[in-house]
Parts: structure tokens; C-alpha cells; sequence
């Protein structure tokens, strides 16, 4: 005899199971999160679906290349990992004003010299645009432009298939009518990404979707918007002066490991083809200064940190930081205080990377510290050299990825020196291992 089958209530919140259903989880006390859930019936599943036919990999590998439509921006295809791919769903994230709109002009613009291409804004005027592609020198016949927030009417000229790529500026700003609620929430947002999607899917059109960022940084909308869509981009950077850095957070088709690296100029955003001799070339030698060999992705980029340390003057010591991570700060003076003879408990401290560039990565550690006991002690590196290294809690210098590309960096912009964790088997001219940050400091901080 075939099973019955039992319902159970889980509730969407904390995922508690129960066996009757109840206004309130009795597990996280939210009200109304119960549903119901059929447990499915075990004997009746051999007769229900049809067998699936799985493909050997070896001939997928054989069929599959994916048509690529090169963007015409060098460093924007390195970061979609060679172009966009036909019927491919993208999505480039940022704050407002920081060029999203700039870039995707530029971007049509180039893409319709060889293809069909449709820029549809929800957000600004056709007249609007217009003079905005007048400052690009856009205007090549294939590039079309609408305005329209409907996300239905742009879903329907999708399917149309005319066009090899679309553009819609911004997500937040179209509504479709299927789903109830209203512009920029999170049902709307993923109704019509999921909407516009199937239709670019069902016509191989490459899709390109922006997305405005939260104050936090997050992509404003729901996280599934980061699973309907194939890539990922992110488009960071000070909002005024700067370098913008393109970086791939999501990539079905390629690596996420590249970055693109723009200035924002009077005709839009321009690739920097020597990022690091941009950054570097203001740089005044004194405390509190080190220049730090980071990596953006695979690419290695030297920035400089800046430091100041300053006596508090009143109550509690003052700590800011500014394109890094405050607690990493934090930590790296509670280390310091504790490994070192730097007495910063009665000091304000103040870190900055300068050109806007946000740096999240552990190697960043021993040139923070450096240029933190620079500025308290009021003492310059010694060499003119690099730094990089990760430092533990223990004060030892740890080992970071990549130096062989950090070092080639540096002595491209005429860096004699290097300072970085002691690797075995690691010996350049100019590298000078550290075990430690007591060491470091000791060794390569001098009184000019
Ligand atoms: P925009 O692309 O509209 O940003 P987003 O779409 O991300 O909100 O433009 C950002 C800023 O760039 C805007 O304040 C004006 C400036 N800008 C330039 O400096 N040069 C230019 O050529 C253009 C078109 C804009
Ligand atoms: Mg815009």
C-alpha cells in the first residue's frame, strides 16, 4: 500500500520544524513564518520523471564556445574574461555618481560599431543622455536609446531579438506589472531581473543590468539579484577625484580575479594604463609615509599609506581609517602596543590610503604598522623601498601571495629596495627579508 504523505510546518525564518501549525515559531518567536511542507512520498518516485540524459563533459568542452562580443574597452573585457557572452545576464554595482552610466555610454557606444545595441534609462531623459553622449562623442547609427521603467515593454523589445546587447539603467527604477509592489523594493527588483533575463536568455542577447549600492556597499536589493545574474561587477572609488577600479565579483565565464582600473576625465572614464605611477605621483617623502606593493586581482599596484599619530587631547584615543577596514586597524595597534615599544594608548591614529583605493587584503598589514610607528616616532623608512606582508597577532611577518610580482612592480617604477616576510629560498637584489615587526621597525626606521 502506497504511503500516505504527512505535512510538517517549517518556518522560513530560523527553519524550525513542527507538526502542527502555530501563529508564532516556538523556536525564533517571529510571527507568521510557518508553512507547510508535504513530505514527499517515497514509494510513488521511481514512476514519476523521466530519466535525465547527461552529456560526457569531453564533447561539451568540443561544442561549447561561447560567442563573445569584445566590449571595445581593453580593461573592461579583461574583467568580463574576454567580452560579454551572448544571452549572458551582467550586472555592474556602484554608488551613485561614481560613472556607471558614463561607462555603459562608452561602452554602447564602441559595442555599435559592429553590433546592435540598446541603451534603455529608466532614471534620466532622452535629452539627458543625449548631451551626455555628445561629451563621449557618441552617436554611431547602430546604438539605439529608450526611456522607459516598464520592465515588461523592455522585456517584450528583448524578445524581439533585434538587438545583440541591452542595457538597462538602473534595475532599481523599472516595475513590472506582475508582481504587486512598489519601484526599487526587493519583489520588484527581482520580478523584473528575472523577467528581463528569461528574455535575453530566450534570444541570446547579452544583457547589462546596473544596480545602485547601499551605503554598506551591498547591492541595494535582494542577494538572489547576485544569483539571477551570470557576472557580477563592482565599480568602487572616491566619488570625486581618484581612481574608479573595476573589479569582477561574480563570474560564470571567467576568473574574478582581474580588476580594471579607470580615471573619470572631462570625456568619461579612461583607462589608466600606469595605475601605480598615477598613484605614487604626488608622494611627498616624509613620516608617516609607506608605500605599500598590493595586488588588485592578478595585477600588482603600488599605493601609498599615509599615517598620523597625534596626542589625544581629550578622553578616549581616536582611530580612523580610510580605505581600510577600522577593526584590522584596531587590531594592528592593539598588536603594535603589545610587540613593540610604541605607546599609542593616549594617541589619536589616523590611516589613509591615498587615491581612494580600498585595500581589504592581509598584505597590507606590515606597511600599516610601518607607517603607523613612522609617524608616532616621527622617523622616515630607511631605503627607498616597498613593503608588503601580513602580520600576525604574535608580531611575526607572514607570508603573502604573489611577491615575485610585487618586487617586478616596484622596480619598474625604480624602487631600489623591497621589505617582506622572510620566504625560504627567496633571495632578489634589493629584498630584505623580516621575521618580525620589532625587527622591521628597528632596522628600517631612521631619524633623517
Ligand atoms: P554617472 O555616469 O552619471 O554616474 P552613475 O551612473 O554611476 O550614477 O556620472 C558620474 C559623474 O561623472 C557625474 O557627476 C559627472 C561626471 N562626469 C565626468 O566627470 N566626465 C564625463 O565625461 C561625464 C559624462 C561625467
Ligand atoms: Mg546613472
Amino acid at each position: 500500500m502506497a504511503k500516505k504523505s504527512i505535512s510538517q510546518y517549517v518556518c522560513t525564518n530560523c527553519g524550525a520544524i513542527s507538526p502542527t501549525w502555530s501563529g508564532r515559531c516556538y523556536q525564533c518567536s517571529e510571527w507568521n513564518t510557518l508553512t507547510e511542507q508535504v513530505e514527499v512520498n517515497t514509494s510513488s518516485v521511481s514512476t514519476a520523471g523521466t530519466a535525465l540524459k547527461p552529456e560526457s563533459v569531453k564533447t561539451l568542452v568540443a561544442r561549447r564556445t561561447h560567442q563573445r562580443i569584445a566590449s571595445g574597452i581593453n580593461e573592461l573585457d579583461v574583467v568580463l574574461g574576454g567580452g560579454f557572452v551572448a544571452g549572458s545576464v551582467n550586472l555592474i554595482a556602484g554608488q551613485p555618481g561614481i560613472g556607471k552610466s558614463t561607462l555603459l555610454l562608452q561602452l554602447a557606444d564602441k559595442v555599435s560599431a559592429k553590433h546592435a545595441v540598446l541603451y534603455v534609462s529608466g532614471e534620466e531623459s532622452a535629452h539627458q543622455i543625449g548631451l551626455r553622449a555628445k561629451r563621449l562623442g557618441a552617436g554611431k547609427p547602430k546604438l539605439q536609446l529608450a526611456t522607459s521603467s516598464n520592465a515588461d515593454d523592455i522585456a517584450t523589445t528583448i524578445a524581439g531579438g533585434q538587438y545583440d546587447l541591452v542595457i538597462v539603467d538602473s534595475i532599481q527604477a523599472v516595475t513590472t506589472t506582475s508582481v504587486s509592489s512598489a519601484t526599487g523594493t526587493i519583489s520588484q527588483i527581482s520580478g523584473s531581473a528575472q523577467l528581463l533575463s528569461a528574455a535575453a536568455k530566450q534570444t541570446s542577447t547579452a544583457l547589462m543590468l546596473v544596480g545602485h549600492v547601499t551605503k554598506e556597499g551591498e547591492i541595494a536589493g535582494p542577494k538572489v539579484l547576485e544569483h539571477v545574474v551570470d557576472v557580477v561587477l563592482q565599480l568602487e572609488g572616491e566619488r570625486y577625484g581618484g581612481l574608479r577600479v573595476l573589479r569582477g565579483v561574480k563570474n560564470r565565464y571567467g576568473s574574478t580575479n582581474e580588476t580594471g582600473i579607470f580615471e573619470m576625465e572631462d570625456k568619461g572614464l579612461n583607462p589608466v594604463a600606469n595605475p601605480s605611477a598615477a598613484l605614487l605621483a604626488e608622494r611627498q617623502v616624509s613620516d608617516g609615509s609607506v608605500v605599500l606593493a598590493t595586488m588588485e586581482g592578478s595585477r600588482p599596484l603600488l599605493v601609498e599609506v599615509q599615517a598620523l599619530v597625534n596626542r589625544t587631547s581629550f578622553g578616549y584615543p581616536k582611530r580612523a581609517a580610510s580605505g581600510i577596514d577600522l577593526n584590522r586597524l584596531n587590531l594592528l595597534i592593539a598588536m603594535l602596543e603589545r610587540r613593540t615599544k610604541l605607546s599609542l594608548s593616549d594617541q589619536d591614529v589616523y590611516v589613509n590610503i591615498v587615491g581612494g583605493i580600498k585595500i581589504s587584503e592581509p598584505a597590507a598589514d606590515l606597511a600599516i604598522c610601518m607607517a603607523i610607528a613612522s609617524a608616532s616616532r616621527g622617523m622616515k623608512l630607511k631605503k627607498d623601498a616597498v613593503v608588503y606582508g601580513e602580520v600576525g597577532l604574535s608580531g611575526e611577518v607572514r607570508h603573502v601571495p604573489f611577491a615575485d610580482k610585487r618586487l617586478a612592480e616596484a622596480k619598474k617604477l625604480g624602487f631600489v629596495g623591497a621589505i617582506g616576510p622572510n620566504l625560504k629560498n627567496f633571495k632578489k637584489p634589493g629584498f630584505h627579508p623580516v621575521r618580525d615587526i620589532r625587527s622591521a621597525l628597528n632596522q628600517f626606521l631612521e631619524k633623517d
